[in-house]
């Protein structure tokens, strides 16, 4: 028995790197997967691979940022799947450039495909399960980018610091639908991290591959099931072996002024107190070093 059994899921960006991994390990637990993805190649590649395993799988090469894309991808799992019990969003781009030589056409791509392409499928998605008042979970796929900040990366760090954001107000707007949604922050090597986790080992290595992208699946799978119907609103980190639960920004330090508008000389006098009691250091910051894993191969 699988823990999905019986369940209908979407997984976008579906045809290779984690989302490859997301749809064959729902597959693998008993869903109906929706395998979205743009490249027509490698989705079909996903959706054969899961029926020669003896699991169910069709092909949607949508759009995700497109909202009658989105549209026509929910409406794919209902008329060709029956119903929609899980959104995985995973479709993704990276267009990599410090902020000062960014394009606004390198901006807009990141933004749409990530931000647009999250409210697109959840928008489509939330609309089917308020009509038909049926539970549902979505997964939204973040980044240590958005949560701590990466050199380079203020297009997509900007991007999934808003999916976080985007996951803890959705699971507020559709508790009362019996809908979850949480986001993880997924670290594998992928085509998108090409080089940063080092080569894929020999096939003959028994050891335990950890920057594999198919190790983000199980979270996934678990997050889809019932076995998560109490979790929601959370950001995970997932990586080789290791689940990380994500503290929500929060605030750490506070100065007052008896009651009164401060003066901004004033300022410039108390607000070295909120780095002396928080710890936290005054200037620029690479908080992606201080991750508890390190980015290196392993
Ligand atoms: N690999 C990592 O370490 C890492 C770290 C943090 C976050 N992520 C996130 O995980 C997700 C998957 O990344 P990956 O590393 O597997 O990348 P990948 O490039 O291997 O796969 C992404 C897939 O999404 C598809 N896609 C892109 N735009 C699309 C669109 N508009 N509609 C439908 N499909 C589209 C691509 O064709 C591709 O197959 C992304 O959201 C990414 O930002 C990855």
């Amino acid at each position: 028995m699988g823990l999905l059994d019986g369940r209908v899921a979407i997984v976008t960006g579906a045809g290779r790197g984690i989302g490859r991994g997301e749809a064959i390990q729902l597959a693998a637990e008993g869903a109906a997967v929706v395998v979205n993805e743009l490249d027509a190649d490698a989705g079909a590649a996903v959706v054969e691979e899961i029926a020669s395993a003896g699991g169910r799988a069709v092909l949607d090469t949508g759009d995700v940022a497109d909202v009658e894309a989105a549209d026509a991808l929910i409406r794919r799992a209902v008329d060709d799947l029956g119903q929609l019990d899980a959104l995985v969003n995973n479709a993704g781009i990276l267009r990599d450039r410090t902020v000062a030589k960014m394009s606004p056409e390198e901006w807009d791509a990141v933004i749409r495909v990530h931000l647009r392409g999250h409210y697109a499928c959840t928008h489509a998605a939330c609309g089917y399960w308020r009509a038909t008042n049926r539970p549902g979970r979505i997964v939204c796929t973040a980044s240590s980018s958005g949560l701590l900040g990466n050199f380079g990366q203020a297009n997509y760090g900007a991007a999934k610091a808003g999916i976080a954001a985007f996951s803890t107000i959705v699971a507020m707007e559709m508790a009362k639908y019996g809908v979850t949604c949480n986001a993880v922050a997924p670290a594998a090597r992928t085509r998108m991290t090409e080089g940063a986790y080092g080569e894929i080992p020999a096939a003959e290595s028994s050891a335990f591959d950890f920057w594999h992208p198919d190790n983000v699946a199980p979270m996934i799978a678990f997050l889809c099931s019932d076995a998560a119907s109490h979790i929601s609103g959370k950001v995970f980190g997932v990586q080789g072996d290791a689940v990380e639960l994500y503290r929500p920004f929060t605030s750490v330090a506070a100065i007052e002024n008896d009651g009164a508008r401060w003066e901004p000389r004033q300022l410039a006098g108390r607000v070295g107190e909120l780095f002396d009691s928080s710890g936290i250091v005054a200037g620029a910051e690479n908080m992606m070093a201080k991750l508890r894993y390190s980015m290196t191969p392993r």
